[in-house]
């Protein structure tokens, strides 16, 4: 098979910025141990996330020209809701600043007290905005989805099973939306299979229970099914994203990701009176019904942005490029979530530092790490993001401890892949020095973004005086 290669050239390129070790360590240290509180200048190759960070084409950037910037009745919406309805075919189509606007908006409505909202697993957004409406998120992975180490087509999905249970045990009546996240962020990116969709979908519909997409992904896990579900090789991604909508009532979704654009997002229904509902909120909130806090000209790249991540090169080359990167680090014994994900390679500290214990957040200190060897900027996701506390002040860890590599869309080339791999390579190689963490300050909400730490200095382990011993027996052995 001949290289898949960039479906695309480079027209503008954008200046990075080399730092020494020591900024680097200074710079970390200022930001308190958390990369979140960088100075983007300051960080060489931005892994942090695939949100909002893709490169635009030179047909959005000259669509932005084009925008109707009317308060109401904006052509550019129209034709946003026109790509939208083509691709999810649902009724309505309200548009967001963001995806969590979205989905504060649809949570204020069908959340609140005694509710329980289940999805595959909630990404961060979502549950804060779940809790705050006084509903409770649950997460019910698919039992391989929480075990990095086991390779499987589609780990993404729902513990059906777990579903039906939930239901029966919470009652219909208190399950006012089932949910399903394509691509499974949290859980390293995996995808869901249509069978699985499918599956979900008719559970909540049989207890009368709407069932809703959190579709940030969606062209990812849709091409994931083509390369992998059975009965889908031939079958256009185009239309594999409209079989996946058509299971579901809505959808979330934040354009920063699958919209191939640097902000906006939409919450689309068929529901006339929730969507009604929904508008209401809008207004107050985020703006009128035909541009919802966006600029109408970011509409119109969006309604481009949708159609070409549906082109199949570019996801051909995407999920390739991904993979690339986690293929070069499993080739040297770096443990990652395997099969690679789709926008992500997610490094599994459990594994990879396995003498900090969970408490001491071993993803936080490979962040931190990675960005003093290299200039990198990953992300935490782990006990830093989902850890909670006890009554006792103990902390509830996360399932998975991970640290997340986000590949931007059509931002980095080859070699700057390369040069990650072997920047964590280097991290890996010295891994039994990285220290653990412990929180200096943290707010009471989503406190990985702005969290301070503290190294944890431990005396020089013995482990170091045996390693000099060592070397000297191996003289001796010589
Ligand atoms: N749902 C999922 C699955 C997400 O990954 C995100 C954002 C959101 C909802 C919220 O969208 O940021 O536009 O408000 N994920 C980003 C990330 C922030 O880094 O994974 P938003």
């Amino acid at each position: 098979m001949k290289t898949i290669i960039e479906p695309f050239k480079i027209k503008m390129v954008e200046q990075l910025r080399f730092t020494t070790r020591e900024e680097r360590e200074e710079l970390l240290q200022l930001a308190h141990y958390n990369p979140f509180l960088l100075h983007s200048d300051d960080v060489l190759i931005d892994l942090l996330t695939d949100s909002g960070t893709t490169a635009m084409s030179a047909k959005q950037w000259s669509a932005l020209m084009d925008g109707d910037e009317a308060y109401a009745g904006s052509r550019s919406y129209y034709k946003f809701e026109k790509v939208v309805q083509d691709i999810t075919g649902f009724k309505h189509v309200i548009p967001t600043h963001q995806g969590r606007a979205a989905e504060r908006i649809l949570f204020s409505l069908v959340g609140g007290v005694g509710k329980i909202i289940p999805n595959n697993t909630h990404f961060d957004t979502t549950r804060a905005n779940i809790e705050d409406s006084g509903a409770a998120a649950v997460d019910l992975p698919d039992p391989l989805g929480i075990r990095p180490e086991v390779i499987a087509d589609f780990k993404g999905g729902m513990d059906v099973d777990a579903l039906e249970a939930l239901i029966f045990q919470a009652r219909p009546a208190n399950v006012p939306l089932v949910m399903l996240t394509v691509t499974n962020n949290t859980g390293g990116g995996q995808p869901v299979s249509m069978r699985n969709i499918r599956e979900v979908s008719r559970i909540a519909h049989s207890h009368g229970i709407p069932f809703f997409l959190d579709a940030c992904r969606f062209a990812e896990n849709a091409m994931f099914i083509k390369l992998r579900e059975k009965g889908y090789a031939d079958v256009p991604v185009k239309k594999i994203a409209q079989e996946m909508f058509s299971y579901a009532d809505g959808c979330t979704m934040s354009t920063k990701k699958d919209g191939l654009v640097n902000t906006g997002g939409f919450l689309a229904m068929n529901d006339d009176a929730l969507a009604m509902k929904a508008r209401n909120v809008l207004i107050v909130t985020e703006g009128f019904t035909t541009y919802g806090g966006l600029a109408r000209r970011d509409l119109e790249a969006i309604a481009i942005g949708l159609v070409e991540v549906l082109d199949e090169s570019y996801l051909a080359y995407r999920l390739r490029s991904v993979q690339y990167l986690g293929d070069a680090l499993e080739a040297q014994g770096v443990p990652i979530m395997r099969p690679t994900g789709g926008h992500a390679v997610y490094l599994d500290a459990k594994r990879f530092a396995p003498h900090i214990p969970v408490s001491e957040y071993p993803g936080q200190s490979i962040v931190c790490a990675l960005y003093e060897q290299a200039g990198i900027r990953s992300v935490e996701v782990g006990s830093v993001m989902f850890g909670k506390y006890d009554s006792n002040g103990s902390l509830l860890p996360s399932p998975m401890e991970l640290v997340r590599l986000a590949i931007p869309r059509r931002v980095y080339t080859q070699s700057h892949i390369d040069y990650v791999a072997e920047a964590v390579c280097e991290v890996y190689v010295d891994r039994d020095h990285l220290p653990g963490l412990r929180i200096a300050y943290e707010p009471p909400v989503l406190r990985h973004f702005t969290s301070h730490f503290e190294r944890i200095c431990k005396p020089v382990p013995a482990l170091h005086v045996v390693g000099s011993n060592r070397v000297a027996m191996t003289n001796g052995v010589r």
